[in-house]
């Protein structure tokens, strides 16, 4: 298959990492593609929710080498690339059928200008060796602003009922725009909505000019593991979110 890549985003709390983690739950079921996950949020909860502990970021290994680099730590002929490269592999967790990356948050000072540039070639190649790449995003827009997810397939912008997060959808579409970065495909998707909000929901992403993939359910079953810390890898499979999350798969051409 040729290579996709999905971003979710949307306002905060909308249900992000959610409908990521519920993507990722079915693509590890399904097997037979070689899948990426990336939780590109700071505040990473992502690998929290698929029940990943986890030691090793890119921003700490990217740390790592900024101070090594500083104390003269490097051997002449070393390349700092390779070092990286090798760090940032070693921070990949694996789960059955996909492989799980946390950016996590810098937190030293001073630049890190080179070690970003470096890494932003390392993540391009590395994404590059697996079918699908999953990135769950950072809420609001500054990731858009920023142009870290160009060449995005499928932008998944996740609405809950709130007016709010129509807004940030729209502000999304527009910042787009205005730094000229293009998705593929821009999706409009529900979360906790009513499945009577179907049309409802239609005609909003028609008016937003995105196209809609569907609608996640409010689910029990995704709240109780939440509030107990279940990995939501383990959702029941006739669980309502479960089965909405299918859909979108479908729509997207993986299922
Ligand atoms: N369909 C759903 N049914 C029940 N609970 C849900 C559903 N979607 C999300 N939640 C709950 O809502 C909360 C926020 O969801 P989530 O963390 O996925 O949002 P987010 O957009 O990733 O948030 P953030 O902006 O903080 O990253 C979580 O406690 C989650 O369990
Ligand atoms: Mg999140």
């Amino acid at each position: 298959m040729t290579r996709m890549v999905i971003s979710v985003s949307g306002k905060g709390g909308a249900g992000k990492s959610t409908v990521a983690a519920l993507l990722l739950k079915l693509l590890d079921e399904k097997g037979g593609r070689t899948v990426l996950a990336v939780d590109a949020d700071p505040a990473s909860n992502l690998a929290d929710m698929l029940g990943f502990q986890v030691e090793k970021t890119v921003a700490k290994v990217a740390e790592e080498l900024r101070r090594d680099i500083e104390r003269g730590a490097i051997p002449p002929g070393v390349s700092k690339k390779d070092i990286l490269e090798f760090k940032v592999y070693s921070a990949l967790k694996e789960a059955k059928n996909f492989d799980l990356l946390v950016m996590g948050r810098g937190e030293g000072e001073g630049c890190y200008c080179y070690v970003n540039s470096v890494l932003t070639g390392i993540l391009d190649t590395l994404t590059k060796n697996y079918d699908v790449t999953l990135m769950d995003m950072e809420a609001g827009l500054e990731h858009v602003s920023r142009r870290t997810d160009r060449d995005v397939d499928y932008m998944l912008i996740v609405v809950d009922p709130s007016k709010m997060s129509f807004e940030t959808a729209k502000r999304i579409k527009e910042v787009a725009e205005e730094v000229h970065v293009e998705f593929k495909h821009m999706v409009l998707v529900g979360n906790r909505f009513s499945l009577e909000d179907e049309d409802y929901l239609r005609k909003r992403a028609e008016s937003l000019g995105m196209e809609y993939g569907g609608l996640i359910p409010e689910d029990i079953n995704v709240h109780r593991f939440n509030l107990e810390g279940r990995p939501l890898l383990e959702l029941p499979d006739d669980s309502p979110a479960v089965i909405a999350a299918k859909k979108l798969l479908e729509y997207m051409g993986l299922l």
